[in-house]
């Protein structure tokens, strides 16, 4: 696909899908990492001396609701770029058309949530055609909304002359380096609460990965499938058969499969609640598994001695809650100290795993962590992305 260093930008209207879907509270941004990873794209086109229209959504509004408005974002983002961003309060219509009129070469305007409009999450090919009468080129920064086949997302790449963003060609350079093309032996880690939603990701990565480490409230579903005791502890015991087949797949395919083998459990899920280190061997019938132990720890770093490339989603234990943060936070750590040392390339993504990795202060010694979560699953997954395919066309 083409990046911005093929395009003539010069007075050029450019529109700039984003992704200023950014965690709020009380009207105030509280993670502003999403808007930072947009301003080398907005740099490079003012510096070029084009006129930056950002289009994005927030939250999953049904039609117009003020409640969901990008204006208090719109704010924020004026801090992160130390710079004068105006707001239109729709991204289609008058409203947008006379905001972008007024602008000048190398300013920035930010419009109002596109699901404001239907035609947004339709694809509709007028609402297309309304947001691409705004624009004269497109481009597309926003990676973690790529999952989806929105007009702002993908139909406007194929109405208008489309380039990827400085964030988009990062997010991708970092994923390929991982997964498409990468040094191995590759070790991947993924945990999370549920085998069910995971199950797609689960079914590609044995195939492209050299070690899996199954890890979270969804190890305990392989535990159980292989006979295992796992007590109170989340499981999705009607999964059973779906694990082995999993467990199955990966041995064709000569995938190592790695389960926790000691576990923390406690009578209680909450924090700092009694608990104990036992063996996978035995979890008591009134005890839940709330983080892998110290001996799975010890597993993982052996196996991440041999490897070269990790990719990782997911915790291995309920991190958000004291003392059962004890296994994600040295996993994460070690990764993070291989990774400085330059013996192990690491992608990390989704958004538990991005908290969990900024919980356990190691975010910044990954080689790469994605700013997506549903858009990172669907490519762990394998599937294409509709935004990334429309660039490419
Ligand atoms: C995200 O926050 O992961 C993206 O912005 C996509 O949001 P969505 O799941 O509401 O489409």
């Amino acid at each position: 696909f083409r990046t911005l260093d093929d395009a003539d930008l010069a007075d050029k209207r450019v529109l700039v899908r984003v992704d200023l879907n950014v965690p709020m509270e009380s009207g105030r941004v509280t993670d502003e990492t999403r808007l930072k990873a947009i301003l080398p794209t907005i740099r490079t086109i003012t510096d070029k001396g084009g006129k930056v229209v950002l289009l994005a959504h927030f939250g999953r509004p049904k039609g117009r609701d003020e409640s969901q408005s990008l204006a208090p974002v719109a704010k924020a983002l004026e801090g992160q770029l130390g710079r004068k961003v105006a707001f239109a309060s729709d991204c289609v219509g008058e409203a947008a058309s006379s905001a972008i009129s007024r602008l000048a070469a190398g300013e920035v305007i930010v419009l109002e949530n596109t699901r404001f409009h239907a035609g947004e999450e339709k694809n509709a090919p007028d609402f297309v055609e309304a947001l691409a009468s705004l624009g004269d080129i497109y481009v597309n920064d926003a990676f973690s909304a790529a999952h989806r086949a929105h007009a702002s997302t993908e139909g406007l790449a194929r109405k208008l002359p489309a380039y990827a963003g400085r964030s988009m060609e990062s997010e991708l350079a970092a994923l390929t380096k991982a997964l498409e093309a990468p040094v191995r032996p590759v070790l991947a880690v993924v945990g999370g609460s549920k085998v069910s939603s995971k199950l797609e990701l689960l079914g590609n990565l044995v195939k492209k990965v050299d070690i899996l480490v199954i890890a979270g409230g969804m190890a305990n579903t392989f535990l159980a499938a292989l006979g295992k005791k796992v007590g109170k502890s989340l499981c999705e015991h009607d999964l059973a058969d779906t694990a082995r087949e999993i467990l199955e797949k990966a041995k064709a395919a000569g995938c190592e499969i790695v389960l926790p083998v000691d576990a923390v459990v406690a009578k209680e899920f909450k924090a700092n609640a009694a608990h104990r280190v036992v063996g996978v061997d035995e979890v008591g019938d009134d005890e839940m598994i709330l983080d892998a132990g110290p001996e799975t720890v010890a597993v993982v770093a052996q196996k991440l001695d041999g490897a070269k490339t990790v990719v990782w989603n997911g915790p291995f234990g309920a991190f958000e809650m004291t003392p059962f943060d004890a296994a994600t936070v040295a996993v994460a750590r070690d990764v993070g100290k291989r990774t400085r040392a330059g013996t192990l390339l690491s992608v990390a993504g989704g958004g538990d795993t991005v908290a969990a990795l900024n919980h356990a202060g190691v975010a910044g010694d990954f080689s790469y962590v994605s700013t997506a979560g549903g858009a990172f699953l669907e490519w762990l997954e394998g599937k294409a992305l509709p935004g990334v395919e429309a660039l490419r066309r």
